[in-house]
């Protein structure tokens, strides 16, 4: 994929659904009674690896124009699957099902590709043997392929090293499953959609500052969920349109959840103008209509709580930082290690091969604004959110870019390419 330097953006465009929500409505209504509806879900490929896990366990998942279609099994209804699990290149799904499949009758297998093989999967082991789950990772490396034999479980309340939804969800699903409280504790809150999904479908569920809990043997009832668009998806077109002058776009029906806006906010402490226009509810998640406007922009620093509620738009916010005026500093963020590829280098690497004067942190960067940028040629390293954030880069840079292998952004926003085209005015 080739970018150059970008004329205005205009016009308006909705963004596809969320991605997370897409995940755990699937699941939801694969272990629920009755039927699911969810509409505007996200076909990109990792949703569609869960769509076929739990097809493989006898779940009658349909997909229409409009809406996927699911039939639920009940908490104890899934059957074994013949063949091992393939999670693809999802890691919400690997650890999210999980959780799942720790408490089933029958073992089975699960693994995916390179990248998958290599993400940690302690982090979900260790909480989940703690519930006297059976799993292991086959290996013996702490990564996929896993191998889970379900039985019942016990409650925990368990304190999480790491600010992860992953990982949350990987317990409280697994929860579901145990007879009392499951609770998670982490040290800053990371998105709440399984929590807000749970109690949508009948689960018990309590939050209490950086804790979740369910009750285990609940009764989930199919719902109808309409899923917000990506905020993570729309992060490249607020950046877009930040970054290239005289740019005005619109992105409808973007979700706003608390837990998923940090980037608005730091775009708020960057001086950027972004209007919020039309703020409502879809089901239990705030969406709003952003008006983006073309900004100059200014240094910022971004650390701490306000890390788990970017991560997957640190990236792209890297990049509008080399374009601004002044220092950015961005700690706390080494899960950027453990994403689709080690995004901590391969930001730095990126923007550094531009011209950007970004020096690595063990926990972050730091980005002196403002240097000019120049086209480059730069790998995805196949994960979806470094082609989409280096298109971006490409279109505000002066010459030439060209993402190699920059048909993984099908893993989260397949129209992505012709999204962004179609804003440019020519
Ligand atoms: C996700 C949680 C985050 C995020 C990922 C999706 C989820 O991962 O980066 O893209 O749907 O729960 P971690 O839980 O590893 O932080």
């Amino acid at each position: 994929m080739i970018f150059q330097k970008s004329s205005p953006l205009k016009g308006e465009l909705t963004v596809p659904g969320d991605k997370s929500i897409s995940h755990r409505a699937v699941m939801l209504g694969a272990i629920s009674e009755g039927t699911t509806r969810i509409r505007r879900f996200l076909e990109g490929a990792d949703c569609l690896s869960t769509i076929d896990c739990f097809r493989a366990m006898g779940v009658d998942i349909r997909r229409t124009p409009s809406e996927i279609l699911i039939h639920g099994k009940g908490l104890h209804g899934l059957t074994q699957p013949k063949s091992i699990l393939n999670v693809g290149n999802s890691g919400t799904t690997t650890r999210l099902i999980s959780g799942i499949l720790a408490g089933q009758n029958f073992t089975c297998e699960l693994t995916g590709d390179d990248s998958i093989q290599k993400r940690p999967m302690k982090r979900i082991i260790t909480p989940l043997t703690a519930m006297g789950a059976c799993i292991e990772s086959i290996h013996g490396n702490g990564c996929a392929p896993l191998r889970i034999q379900g039985k019942p479980l016990n409650p925990v309340s368990y304190n999480s090293p790491v600010s992860s939804a992953q990982v949350k969800s990987c317990i409280l699903l697994a929860g579901l499953y145990a007879e009392g409280q499951t609770s998670v504790t982490e040290p800053y809150v990371s998105r709440n959609h399984s929590e807000l999904m749970l109690s949508a479908f009948g689960a018990q569920v309590e939050c209490k500052d950086t804790t979740a809990s369910v009750l285990g043997h609940p009764k989930l009832h199919g719902q109808s969920v309409d899923v917000p668009g990506d905020i993570s998806s729309a992060a490249y077109f607020i950046a877009a349109g930040l970054l290239i002058p005289g740019s005005e776009i619109l992105i409808k029906n973007v979700g706003i959840n608390p837990t998923r806006d940090g980037i608005l906010r730091v775009c708020g402490q960057m001086g950027a103008n972004i209007q919020l226009l039309n703020e409502r509810k879809e089901g239990l998640e705030p969406v709003a209509d952003l008006l983006v406007t073309s900004s100059s922009l200014k240094g910022t620093v971004i650390e701490k709580g306000l890390i788990p509620t970017l991560i997957d738009e640190l990236p792209v916010i890297a990049v509008m930082a080399a374009f601004a005026n002044g220092t950015t500093i961005i700690r706390d963020a080494e899960e950027l290690k453990v994403k689709e590829s080690n995004r901590l280098d391969i930001i730095v690497h990126h923007l550094q091969v531009m011209g950007a004067d970004v020096t690595p942190t063990e926990d972050g960067m730091m980005i002196k604004g403002g240097a000019p940028l120049h086209g480059a040629v730069l790998d995805s390293h196949l994960d979806h959110r470094i082609a989409m954030a280096f298109a971006v880069a490409g279109m505000a840079a002066e010459g030439k870019t060209e993402i190699t292998r920059g048909e993984c952004v099908d893993i989260s926003y397949p129209e992505f390419y012709r999204d962004l085209t179609a804003l440019t005015i020519l």
